[in-house]
């Protein structure tokens, strides 16, 4: 007997391949307080290219960044705290996002460098940052990267007693006071509490270093430093930690006769990513960000401070920046049910360079529109490893091997905290202001994670024993 003859609709040699039909609920349709199923079925470009063509150049995974986006946010975040305090300087912070074209599109656009380790002071250095325009964080400066640091006029921030210590006597080898700035913790009302970095604030240790650095002759205070957490979801915190460092800043006065140059709130406002824990997603709670610059300036006005002392207001913003400019574009590999019948895909990207899906509920979106009904659906990576989940439960429509998805937004803490765990780090590309594409990191090969070892002669392969 001869075959059936295709339908009609399908050309001749292109038959679909057979999918055994699965009963599901079919609960997608279902209202929520947001409205009917999800808000978006697919994403079929990138800042107006297509994802197919850029999985058709590149493979996957691959990690994808808007120029134009990055600018866009930059500019907008800037013009918000620029129409409301005179002086602002935004430092980027290198631990979010370190590719030196993140970097340099932030460096253009008029950021300083804000570092938090010698490897970070030295990236900012070979990307052509002058001393003067980095500001040096962390709780881990070997000597010799203070020394350094001191040479060319970075902005150190002093963590605790021993690098206090430590700088006074590098200072005293300089041979003239060497600006410094401390790092205070405090009490902002939001919990946890980061009291883990720089001096207590709330308690007196912070003034008692000012006082101690007033008293020295190789030191003078430059400045005065909070990160108060990051994530943030209350501007009323960064109000009550600026109404404190301007108090501080009113006390260093006292002692040493001038205001400390500039005032650094840190980084921390939250992104337009939604954290697991939250019932709502980010596009409703994520504060603007002109509530985190009222917050900020308003006790800066209030403090009358003369306009030739006024200081500089430094920002070090990092994943509310970045982190909507970042996609990840990977493909499913398997579809499968699990022992429960619940539906799960594995994806060729997982928590080895999603890091952040451990805290946040990402979208995932398809890349193609095939339709079909939606269904909660476990998105797992290719780890193996139980906890490599990239969504525990997400609507997606029925997928295919090979099916490009869309993963955002991953802009921040990914690529820096990605590992070569089990698995290579992948491509990334940026797409320029004129919609150019360009490779800003090729995919790792062995090499690049083999290279570094030594493998003993007595322990080659083929080695008599
Ligand atoms: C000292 C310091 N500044 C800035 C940042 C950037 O924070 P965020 O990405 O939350 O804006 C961090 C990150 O934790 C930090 O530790």
């Amino acid at each position: 007997m001869s075959p059936p003859p295709a339908p009609a609709s399908e050309p001749a040699g292109e038959r679909q391949a057979y999918v055994p039909p699965t009963i599901v609920a079919h609960q997608s349709g279902l209202a929520n307080k947001f409205g009917r199923g999800p808000t978006r079925r697919s994403l079929t470009r990138i800042d107006g290219v297509p994802v197919t063509d850029l999985v058709e150049r590149f493979g996957t995974p691959l990690f994808v960044f808007g120029e134009r986006r990055l600018r866009r946010r930059f500019r907008d975040v800037q013009r918000t705290f620029n129409v409301r305090w005179p002086k602002v300087q935004f430092a980027w912070s290198y631990k979010t996002n370190h590719l030196d074209a993140v970097c340099r599109i932030f460096h253009d656009e008029g950021a300083w460098a804000e570092v938090v380790s010698e490897v970070e002071y030295a990236m900012a250095r070979r990307l052509g940052v002058p001393g003067e325009q980095i500001v040096f964080n962390g709780p881990y400066k070997p000597t010799e990267s203070l020394r350094t640091a001191v040479a060319e006029g970075a902005h150190i921030h002093i963590d605790h007693h021993d690098e206090l210590w430590d700088l006074e006597r590098i200072a005293c080898e300089h041979g003239r006071p060497v600006p410094v700035a401390i790092r205070v913790n405090m009490d902002t009302g939001t919990y946890p509490r980061w009291g883990r970095f720089g001096f207590d604030l709330d308690g007196g240790e912070a003034l008692d270093v000012v006082r101690r650095i007033a008293a020295s002759p190789h030191l003078e205070l430059g400045g005065l430093h909070t990160h108060i957490g990051t994530y943030m979801l209350a501007p009323e915190a960064y109000g009550i930690a600026a109404t404190k460092l301007v108090e501080l800043a009113q006390r260093a006065r006292e002692l040493t006769g001038r205001l400390p140059r500039y005032l650094d709130l840190g980084g921390g406002f939250a992104s337009h990513a939604t954290l697991h824990a939250q019932y709502s997603p980010a596009s409703d709670t994520v504060p603007p960000i002109e509530a985190y610059a009222d917050a900020i300036t308003t006790p800066l006005l209030a403090a009358g401070f003369r306009a030739d002392e006024a200081p500089t207001l430094i920002l070090e913003t990092g994943r509310a920046l970045v982190d909507d400019a970042g996609s990840l574009i990977a493909r499913v590999v398997a579809s499968k049910r699990l022992p429960g019948g619940a539906r799960a895909i594995v994806i060729d990207a997982g928590l080895n360079v999603l890091f952040t899906s451990l805290w946040y509920r990402h979208e995932v979106l398809p890349a193609l529109d095939r339709g079909g009904l939606f269904e909660d659906t476990t998105v797992f990576g290719p780890l193996c490893m139980n906890i490599d989940v990239v969504r525990p439960s997400v609507l997606l429509p029925p997928l295919e091997v090979g099916d490009p998805l869309v993963i955002r937004p991953v802009g921040a803490y990914n690529v820096t905290q990605s590992l070569q765990f089990i698995r290579l780090r992948p491509a990334m590309v940026l797409i320029g202001d004129g919609g150019q594409i360009d490779l800003i990191r090729r995919a790792e090969e062995l090499d690049d994670l083999k290279g570094p070892e030594r493998l003993p002669d007595r322990l080659a392969p083929g080695h008599a024993r």
